[in-house]
């Protein structure tokens, strides 16, 4: 039976964690790409779905094509990180579905123009958790991250995605070592009792 993690744990995933505006300057490598995958990937979706589809803006020239889509205060949060990813979806997931939910014949659930509609809301609902666990994999291996919507998810789809035009954006995540100058004092988080109900 799995353990609750130490203390120490909670605090770097969820406690001590903050959304950084701006970063030090410290490399964040391609390996640490491919680990976060490795254990982003292991989180649940719906039918194993794994609707998201991640591009990782590492180089200067990336960060800038995608910067200036991001509302202007957004950009420098973007370009002065090691990495920004796109956190996208994959409209047509459903195509993958037969080698990642092999058990039974999950494609013909999504299949057809007229289940559009129901593979937009499977996508994002999907990808915005991969997207939340791309989040704790990245504090998990010791690093930050900065999330933004604040971007024209139009137009980095028609730049980035151009030749996959069943992919959209969903948001952004700057990733790297967080510059605490870069942040103000944590907002309030409400108690158990203002949102929650046991039944
Ligand atoms: C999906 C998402 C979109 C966000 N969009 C922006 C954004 O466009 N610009 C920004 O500066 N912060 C953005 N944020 C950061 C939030 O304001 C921040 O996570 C929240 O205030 C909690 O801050 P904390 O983690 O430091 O407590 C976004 C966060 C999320 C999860």
């Amino acid at each position: 039976m799995a353990e609750a993690l130490p203390e120490t744990a909670l605090d770097q995933l969820f406690r001590k964690a903050r959304s950084y505006n701006g970063w030090l300057d410290k490399d964040v490598s391609e390996d640490q790409l491919h680990a976060i995958y490795e254990l982003m990937k292991m989180g649940p979706t719906s039918a194993n779905q794994q609707p998201a589809r991640i591009v990782w803006c590492k180089s200067p020239e990336a960060k800038q094509r995608l910067a200036q889509y991001a509302g202007e205060k957004n950009q420098p949060k973007i370009t002065s990180a090691p990495v920004c990813a796109i956190v996208a979806m994959d409209l047509e997931f459903h195509e993958e579905l037969p080698w990642l939910f092999p058990h039974t014949d999950a494609r013909s659930w999504f299949a057809g123009e007229d289940k559009l509609a129901v593979r937009e809301i499977q996508a994002f609902r999907n990808s915005s958790l991969q997207g939340a666990y791309l989040m704790l994999a990245a504090r998990a291996l010791g690093l930050d991250c900065g999330p933004m919507s604040g971007f024209d998810n139009a137009a980095v789809d028609a730049d980035f995605f151009a030749g996959e035009p069943h992919w959209k954006s969903n948001f952004i995540c700057a990733i790297g070592y967080g510059d605490p100058a870069s942040i103000f004092g944590r907002s309030p988080r409400p108690d158990f009792d203002k949102f929650n109900t046991i039944l």
